[in-house]
């Protein structure tokens, strides 16, 4: 069969990439074309856009050779592979977001996000409906122990080594922080694909997200730094001075922070 010119390009560039499902509980394999990031007005960030976020940055206190986030309940915690919460640490101001829901019961876990997110997802939402797009918020907060178990579920499924780079290991989860929301559409039949980035909703959510305050958190392009495969679906709050900050240069959390450390030791040594 003879396909025209565009397609056949399409197709040879194209990836498989399987992800784990948290609601499904299913491996989804998608088709994932890639595409070019639509350039945008990015300046040099000043240092007194900065400077606010020096007393942001994670508190760590040294355990065992690995560093636990004394401020857990700090909005721009900066949780990563090198950057853990205790297994006991729950947000205190958990609420179940006014949006629309992959599915029924919300009452469990994962339809739960800190205050501040909740609300913010709300009007991210809000908006995308007025601009013509339905969103759907899959999975937000997860204690340690859901944790656990979503990343005990990859590991058999794939092994260690593939399980990390799509699973946080338990302590380590943005999800833990109850600040992350998973999101996909109603063409993506709710599920977390990279597929969704290529779709009208996933690109109006990425770049619109930072007018709500929130970031994707793990670009393509980026996985070197995130230290996660490409995730179009996770969305992080992180209010919207940030978020813009991160948005215009093109950062990822772990960037931000590293300017923001920076400026600090010029700051100490001016
Ligand atoms: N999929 C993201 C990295 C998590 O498990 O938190
Ligand atoms: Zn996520």
């Amino acid at each position: 069969m003879l396909l025209p010119l565009s397609l056949m390009f399409t197709v040879a560039i194209s990836a498989t990439q399987t992800v784990y499902d948290d609601y499904f509980g299913t491996p989804k394999t998608t088709n994932v074309s890639k595409q070019t990031t639509p350039s945008k007005d990015t300046k040099n960030v000043g240092k007194d856009e900065l400077s606010p976020f020096i007393k942001k940055q994670n508190k760590v206190i040294e355990k065992d050779g690995k560093s636990y986030i004394e401020n857990e309940d700090n909005l721009l915690i900066l949780a990563n592979k090198d950057y853990l919460m205790q297994p006991t640490y729950a947000p205190n101001d958990l609420i179940v977001p006014d949006v629309q829901f992959s599915f029924g019961d919300k009452s469990i876990e994962k339809a739960h996000m800190r205050r501040a997110a909740g609300m913010a997802l709300k009007d991210f939402f809000a908006g995308a409906k007025t601009a013509g797009f339905d969103l759907y918020a899959v999975s937000g907060y997860r204690s340690y122990k859901r944790q656990q178990e979503v990343f005990s579920a990859e590991v058999k499924r794939v092994g260690d080594k593939k399980a990390r780079e799509a699973v946080a290991y338990p302590g380590t989860s943005e999800h833990q922080t109850g600040l992350a929301m998973d999101i996909s559409s109603r063409s993506q039949g709710f599920n977390l694909t990279a597929a969704f980035g290529n779709t009208k909703e996933g690109k109006w959510a990425k770049e619109n997200a930072h007018k709500y305050g929130f970031i994707l958190r793990y670009p393509e392009g980026k996985e070197k730094i995130t230290k996660y495969q490409y995730e179009a679906w996770h969305f992080r709050y992180v209010g919207k001075e940030a978020a813009t900050i991160i948005y215009k240069q093109d950062w990822t959390l772990e960037e931000f922070f590293e300017q923001v450390k920076k400026l600090q030791k010029k700051a100490a040594n001016d």
